[in-house]
């Protein structure tokens, strides 16, 4: 079998790191139960027959080191960040991204400091770092009224 492209289509990873309580860094994943959402978004995906080789992939993570932003949600190969907090912020991202692959302007996590500014990569470095543009659409509270 010849497979040309990635082997998955969008691959999706989900930060179910937990740190104790008080722990410097804090962190929104434990606390929007983020293991929760990772297998709802995995019984969603295989509801829908999305899964599988040349689809989704829906994986538990450890830390993605977006903590403060999070809980914590990346897609590649684009690299688009997201914080979600409901299932229905998880339906909202299958539908508008990993579907439609547009962006879910609401939900994007801020982006990420300019390379030059990142440990370890060299001033001469180019490039915005990870994707957060592409298609672009409202989220329903951007749209509610407008
Ligand atoms: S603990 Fe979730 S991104 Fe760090």
């Amino acid at each position: 079998m010849t497979i040309s492209g990635p082997y998955f289509r969008r691959h999706v990873f989900i930060c179910t790191n937990e740190r104790p309580a008080g722990h410097p860094r804090g962190c929104g994943c434990a606390g929007a139960d983020a293991v929760a959402g990772w297998n709802w978004l995995k019984a969603r995906v295989a509801e829908l027959n999305l899964g599988g080789i040349g689809g989704l992939r829906i994986n538990a993570a450890g830390c993605l080191d977006r903590c403060e932003t999070g809980p914590a949600l990346v897609i590649y190969p684009e690299g688009v960040w997201y914080s979600f907090r409901t299932t229905a912020d998880l339906e909202e991202i299958l539908q508008t991204d990993l579907i439609r692959g547009e962006r879910v302007l609401r939900l994007l996590m801020p982006p990420p400091p300019p390379v030059a500014a990142r440990v370890g990569v060299p001033a001469s470095a180019s490039g915005p770092g990870p994707v957060v543009s592409g298609p672009v659409v409202s989220g329903p509270a951007e749209t509610a009224g407008s």
